[in-house]
Formats: structure tokens, sequence, C-alpha cells
């Protein structure tokens, strides 16, 4: 009792430490990735990469959380523990509609939950099964795992199951299988497997950076896939798509998370060639291990994706919490006679929170003008949609004081958007936490460029145009940089709306 009251109290002054007003973070220690998103009946579940017992990556267990509208987050009991030598590494959830698996209970048909088995003892990773007959809340591993074992793995993987992990696991009605989608790390490849039962897997093919033509070179070490049908915006066709995040050759260094799209026949994934330019769905350093919410009901019908923000292992300047979920966001395929691309934007939910700061419609701002410098707030959802000048900058200061701020820009001069990180605050922890992250943004076809920049204590994401170009970042301004401030340089722009809105949860 007494050490609980002291918790209590550490916890009660260490109460800022960075901790965001919406975005998901762990109680307290370590989270990567997000692991088996899946909606049950009115909840959406998220569970992730934790370690319960320190604030650095190990020991990892499948931490849960569940929300009524992806944004407050209820934390949970672990869901799937490490046990007997054996952590739970990342892996996927699906419902078992059919009870295909025969896990079921006599009234409740089975969730299942694939993960990966990793003995740190010699490194070894297999693949495992764990199922909830009670919608989610708690979960039985599969007294037969593993369900691929090492022994099994071996002729697929070049390291004899050292890097066989990952499983995203769905059920292909077209050939009625179960499939599962395995990443062999720095093999740089995918393998694809298929089941009767759920239980027990063959393998089937392979997937190569070699067989996806036009992907540019040294984008290695593929992990975390994704797998799911899209329809294609504006006609009655779906595609295969393919999510992957490879530890390098993003666009800002680092873990970053690509998306292909293809055809599958339910053993083989045929990837249409690729346009480097549409390739990454993020273009800042904080979007990694991205994985989509699974049984959404058709009458919702969105696809949505969350990752990890935190590129930078145990380096963050947080001392209670490592890791952060990315806002939840929805991903859509856009096609043009040129170009088939993907947008994403975040959740409408978070319309619903928060209340207006400031609203400007129809107004010209010119060279030397400031606006918002007596607005304050550092969790923000700012939407702009402006016409700026040839040669002009149109500057967004988030997090601003004297002498820090964080500067989200759109340069007409090259058509592109950035975030500026370079005095953003604390730079300090990782040599990739400062510098300028940019990507290219064209205005509509009406020559109006939208932004959409969610601002959260810790983390700036910005979705350019429709959501064609994303760029997410960790920042850690002091405390009191509270400020705001948008400018233009070089010429004028007209700011046809700009709503801010303060975002504050009951
Ligand atoms: C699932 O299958 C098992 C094994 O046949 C059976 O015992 C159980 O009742 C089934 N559950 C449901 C919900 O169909
Ligand atoms: C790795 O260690 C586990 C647990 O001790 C053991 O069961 C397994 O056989 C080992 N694997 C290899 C390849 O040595
Ligand atoms: C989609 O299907 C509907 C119904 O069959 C049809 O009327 C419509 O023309 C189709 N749209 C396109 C873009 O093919
Ligand atoms: C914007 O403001 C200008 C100048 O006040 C005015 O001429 C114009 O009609 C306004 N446009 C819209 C769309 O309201
Ligand atoms: C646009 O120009 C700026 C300033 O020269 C540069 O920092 C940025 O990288 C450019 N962006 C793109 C997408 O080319």
């Amino acid at each position: 009792m007494f050490l609980a009251l002291a918790f209590t109290l550490a916890t009660r002054v260490m109460a800022d430490d960075f901790r965001p007003i919406y975005h998901f973070v762990p109680e307290e220690n370590w989270m990567n990735e997000p692991n088996g998103l899946i909606k049950i009946k009115s909840t959406w579940h998220l569970f992730y990469q934790h370690n319960p017992t320190a604030n650095v990556w190990g020991n990892l267990n499948w931490g849960h959380a569940t929300s009524s509208d992806l944004v407050q987050w209820t934390h949970e009991p672990l869901a799937i523990t490490s046990e007997n030598g054996v952590e739970a590494f990342t892996g996927t959830s699906y419902y078992d509609a059919d009870n295909t698996s025969g896990l079921g209970s006599s009234t409740s048909p089975p969730y299942l939950a694939y993960y990966t088995g990793y003995f740190p003892s010699n490194g070894t990773q297999d693949q495992r099964l764990a199922f909830s007959v009670d919608d989610g809340v708690t979960w039985t591993k599969y007294p037969g795992n593993p369900i691929i074992s090492a022994t099994q793995e071996s002729p697929h993987d070049e390291t004899g199951g050292l890097e066989t992990r990952d499983p995203k696991v769905f059920f292909h009605q077209a050939s009625g299988k179960w499939v599962m989608v395995l990443a062999h790390g720095g093999q740089d490849k995918l393998t694809f497997w298929t089941s009767s039962d759920a239980k027990s897997w063959a393998w089937k093919s392979d997937l190569s950076a070699d067989q996806v033509e036009g992907l540019p070179s040294g984008i290695t070490g593929w992990e975390v896939p994704d797998m799911f049908e899209l329809p294609i915006q504006g006609t009655n066709a779906t595609t295969w798509v393919l999510i992957i995040t490879p530890a390098n050759g993003s666009p800002a260094g680092g873990n970053g998370v690509l998306a292909l799209t293809g055809s599958f026949d339910g053993s083989t994934f045929r990837p249409d060639p690729v346009d480097p330019s549409t390739l990454w769905l993020d273009h800042g350093r904080d979007f990694d291990g991205a994985l989509s919410w699974e049984n959404v009901p058709v009458a919702d019908g969105r696809r949505i994706l969350a990752s990890v923000m935190n590129s930078y292992g145990a380096s963050p300047p947080t001392n209670t919490w490592k890791g952060m979920l990315s806002f939840p966001r929805t991903l859509t395929l856009k096609e043009t006679s040129s170009k088939r691309y993907f947008l994403q934007q975040p959740v409408t939910e978070l319309a619903l929170m928060g209340s207006p700061l400031a609203s400007i419609r129809n107004q010209t701002i010119t060279t030397g003008q400031t606006l918002f410098s007596s607005i304050h707030g550092t969790a923000l959802d700012i939407n702009l949609a402006f016409t700026i000048n040839a040669g002009a900058k149109l500057s967004l200061a988030v997090r601003k004081a004297a002498s820090e701020q964080t500067i989200i820009q759109y340069d007409q001069t090259n058509s592109s958007i950035s975030v500026d990180r370079t005095t953003s605050g604390d730079i300090s922890y990782d040599p990739a936490a400062g510098g300028v992250h940019s990507a290219s943004l064209e205005p509509d076809a009406s020559g109006v460029i939208h932004l959409r920049v969610l601002v959260d204590t810790c983390s700036v994401e910005v979705f350019g145009g429709e959501g064609e170009v994303v760029i997410s970042d960790l920042i850690f301004p002091s405390e009191t940089s509270d400020g705001l401030s948008l400018e233009v340089t070089g010429g004028s722009a007209n700011l046809h709306s700009v709503e801010l809105r303060g975002i504050s949860l009951s």
C-alpha cells in the first residue's frame, strides 16, 4: 500500500511528461507498433507491442486498449503475455465468423489473433495463435502453438526462422482459404501461406524486391505487412493493397511505410509497377509500423490505419512512457488518367471534439502581417485553404515561444509542404530529431491549397491536399511554448478559410 501511494505521488509530479491529449500512449513504459487492430461490435480494439516493466524495447507483450470513438482510449489488461521464455511479437487479428478454426464456444464465434513467438534465449521466431470467445476482452493461447514452427519456416527463410515474423492473416473469400503474409526482415521479402482451418499452414509463394517493377533500390528490412482490398474511387473496381514498413530507404530516413497495389489470386501477390512519387504513405520521420483495423462494418466501410510515432528507440525525452500511436487515419485510393494514389485523412471523429479558437474567411495576408499571435494552444486541429502568389511562402508556426517554433510551410516556388523542426525544442536526443522534411504538393484544380494540421503536445501531423501527402513528426518543445503564428513571405496569400480548433477531451 505504501508503494502504491508513493507511485501515485510520483506520477502526479511527472504529470506533464509530454503526454498527448488526443493521441494514445501507454499508461506507463514502452510501446512500439500497433498489433491486431480490430473492431468488435461497437468497440475499437487497439493492441500494441508493449514492455510493461521498462521504458525500453524488450519483454514484449500485446498491450490492450479500447475506444468507442478512436479518440479516447481506456487502458485494458495485457491481452497476450510474454510467458515461459516466449515473447509476443507483432501480429494481426481477424474475426472467424464461420468458426472454421473450431475455437469458438457453443455460443460465441472466435476472434483470432496471430503473433510471432520470440525466444530471446536464441533469437528464434515462430508463429502463434491466440483466440477470444468473449468479444476480445480476454485472449487464450492456442494449446497447439506454434502453428508454424521454426522448422517449418526454415526452407523459406535464409536464417532458418530467426527472421520470420509479423503475421498478417485474413480470410480470402474468392479461394475460400485463410491467408498469412510473413515478413523476413533483412531478406527484403514476404512469404504467403494458406490454411483451410486457420491453424495448419502451407507455404505458397515469395514476394521479393526484384519482383516489384520500379521499386527504388535501398528499400530494405521489410517488416509489418498489412494487406486488404480497397475500392478505387470513381470506379466500381477494387484492388489489393499491400503495406510494408521497411527499415531503410524512406523519404525522411529510418523506418517508413510504403503501399503497393496489385492482384492476388489467393496464393500469389502480383504487384503493379511502382511510381516512386506515390509510394510512401508518409514523408515525416515518425510513421512506423502501420496496420489497419479489421472487421469494420460494411455500413462504415472505412479502412483506418495507425502506426507508432517514434523512430528513435528509447531516446526521446519522455520518462513515464515511450512511443505514441499516430492519430487514426482513413486510407482511400484515387485514380486519374495519369496516376493512382492514396489519400489519407484523420478520422472524422476528431471533428466532434474540442472547440473553435479562430476562424477566417476570405482574407488576404501580405508580407509583414502576423495572424494568430494572441492564440495559445498545444492540442490543435487546424484546417487551411488558400491561394498564394508566385514566389510566396506561407508559414504556420506552432508550439511557438521567443526562441522555439515548429514551422509548417507551403513554398509556392517548388509547390512543396515542409515541417521544420530545427528550432522545435529538444532535438538533442537523436541526430535525426531536427531538420526539415519536405514533399511536393500541388494546388487543387481551382488553384487552392489545402492543409490539415494536427498538433498534440509532442507531435505534428500534416495532411496536404486531399491527403495525398502526409508528414508526421515528433517534437519536444518547452511546456510554455504554446503560441502560434501565420505569416507570408515574398508576396501574399488569400486565406479562403482557416479553422483553428483547440482539442480537449471531456
Ligand atoms: C465452433 O466449433 C467448435 C468445434 O466444432 C464447437 O464446439 C463450437 O460450438 C463452435 N462454436 C460456434 C459458435 O459455432
Ligand atoms: C530456441 O530456444 C527454445 C527455448 O529454449 C527451444 O525450444 C528451441 O528449440 C531453440 N531453437 C533453436 C533453433 O535452437
Ligand atoms: C458502376 O456500376 C453501376 C451499376 O452497375 C453502373 O451504373 C455505373 O455506370 C458503374 N460506374 C462505373 C464508373 O463504371
Ligand atoms: C473576398 O473579399 C473580396 C474583398 O473584400 C471581395 O471582393 C470578394 O467578393 C470576396 N470573395 C468571396 C468569395 O467572398
Ligand atoms: C523546396 O524548396 C525548399 C527550399 O529550397 C527545399 O528545402 C525543399 O526541399 C524543396 N522541396 C521539394 C519537395 O523539392
